[in-house]
């Protein structure tokens, strides 16, 4: 057994309990699984977009899904910074999640397992997309709407994996309202109050 103290990211961050104690109080509104994720492109500008979040990975981590094909991945493979900003509206609360992003693909042997989950919880139209023209490009052809029922994931899926070194959390509701910041340290996450 190793006497190797885990990293930060191997520990499950207290942030994230506080996150999911958000989502489970929106459980009821589909648009709270909406999450803006900011990378960069080639020329250093930020790319901005909206993403459905799908579950959380093993350390916090947070699990989305893609085109393989999109300009986001492409993004990535340049410079995997990463900031997500996510906003619950009946709490009035926002998160910024500030951190690395990952893609895996089909030759992601470590991803593999939770690439097929991930898959297999889909609806069929979100599994159709990923048979249709890479996505951006000028439209050149006729979608296909027909729904194969695909039991494994296409070439063109893949997974977003956003790992966490710093999350914020404001909430507007609370007066005075309530700033929280959770950086990764060497010695695991530390907790600081801000002003809001
Ligand atoms: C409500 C909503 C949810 C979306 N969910 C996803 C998603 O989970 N994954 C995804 O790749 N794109 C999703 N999109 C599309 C992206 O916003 C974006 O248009 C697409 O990924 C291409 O972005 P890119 O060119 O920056 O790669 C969603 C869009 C909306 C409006």
């Amino acid at each position: 057994m190793s006497s190797r103290p885990p990293t930060p990211a191997e520990i499950v961050p207290a942030w994230r309990h506080v996150l999911s104690a958000d989502l489970a109080a929106h459980a009821q509104h589909p648009a709270a699984s909406f999450v803006q994720l900011a990378t960069l492109d080639v020329d250093g500008f930020p790319a901005n977009r909206t993403l459905t979040f799908r579950r959380f990975g093993q350390a916090g981590e947070l699990v989305f899904t893609t085109d393989l094909r999109s300009q986001k991945c492409e993004q990535i493979t340049h410079d995997a910074k990463a900031e997500a900003c996510w906003y619950f509206a009946n709490a009035r609360v926002q998160w910024r999640l500030r951190g690395r992003v990952s893609v895996a693909g089909a030759r992601s042997r470590k991803c593999q397992a939770l690439r097929a989950e991930v898959w297999a919880r889909l609806s069929d139209s979100s599994r159709q997309r990923f048979l249709w023209p890479a996505p951006g490009l000028p439209l050149c052809e006729p979608m296909n709407l027909a729904s194969p029922r695909l039991a494994t994931p296409p070439a063109s899926f893949g997974l977003l994996i956003l790992l966490p070194q710093r999350a914020e959390r404001l909430d507007l509701r609370a007066a005075p309202n309530r700033h929280l910041s959770w950086s990764a340290t060497r010695s695991g996450w530390r907790m600081t109050e801000l002003n809001p």
